[in-house]
């Protein structure tokens, strides 16, 4: 898979692509992520990327043409599937959309800032907006690298333990049951008999239950959508 990021604060980006499952999923070779910088798309000598809204009002609106530029020449190079504007008016981000863009080869996510993108970059350059929650965040730099880690630890090959993405919360429509590691008393605080019965069946059922319990009493709304 390659994702393309551009975005006008580079640096945002930085550490989340280079630590952990996201740096070894690049270094397997499992995902190219690129990070490109907005301002070496602009025409004019201060690199500026950024103009005062027509009409007035507070707050600058990043420009139609650098970023016109920018995915031109990315999209002159290879096809991409989604071209996605990370927004705080755009489809919620969820499992399932992670899901479904794991399955993608080739995604370009824009990062927004200001005010904004002019919307002429939404009408005609952008094939997907997505939001990662109901709160506006500084920028969609913070936002797109959730958006690509959710989708990159699904990506075969990047988890060590491929059983554990599906194990996870909202995987199933359910949160995850709770779990425990060594000591298996600790300050008196013990771990259920049943983890450390050796009986899988059991453990399963288990399992399935706290999964349940903890949807019903967490994210009852999730039960319903299941029905
Ligand atoms: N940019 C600013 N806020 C955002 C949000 N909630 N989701 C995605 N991108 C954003």
């Amino acid at each position: 898979m390659q994702i393309d990021i551009i975005t006008c604060l580079p640096k945002l980006l930085e550490s989340p692509f280079s630590d952990s499952i996201l740096k070894r999923a690049q270094n397997k070779g499992l995902v190219k992520v690129n990070i490109h910088d907005l301002r070496d798309y602009s025409t004019n000598k201060q690199k500026s990327i950024d103009d005062y809204a027509f009409g007035g009002g507070a707050g600058m609106v990043m420009m139609i043409e650098p970023i016109d530029r920018c995915i031109t020449f990315l999209k002159s190079k290879t096809e991409y599937d989604e071209v996605i504007y990370m927004s705080p008016d755009g489809e919620l981000m969820g499992q399932s959309l992670a899901n479904q863009l794991s399955l993608k080869k080739k995604l370009i996510i824009l990062c927004g800032h200001y005010k904004g993108v002019d919307e002429r970059v939404r009408q005609h350059l952008i094939t997907k907006e997505i939001s990662i929650g109901d709160y506006v965040l500084s920028g969609g730099e913070l936002a797109a690298a959730v958006v690509a880690d959710s989708i990159i630890r699904l990506l075969p090959g990047v988890l060590s333990d491929e059983t554990s993405a599906l194990s996870d919360s909202f995987q199933d429509g359910l949160i995850a049951p709770p779990v425990y590691s060594r000591p298996a008393e600790y300050k008196g605080w013990k771990v259920p008999d049943v983890l450390l019965s050796g009986h899988e069946l059991k453990i399963m059922e288990w399992r399935t239950e706290k999964s349940l319990e903890r949807t019903k009493e967490r994210r009852p709304e999730l039960l319903k959508n299941n029905c």
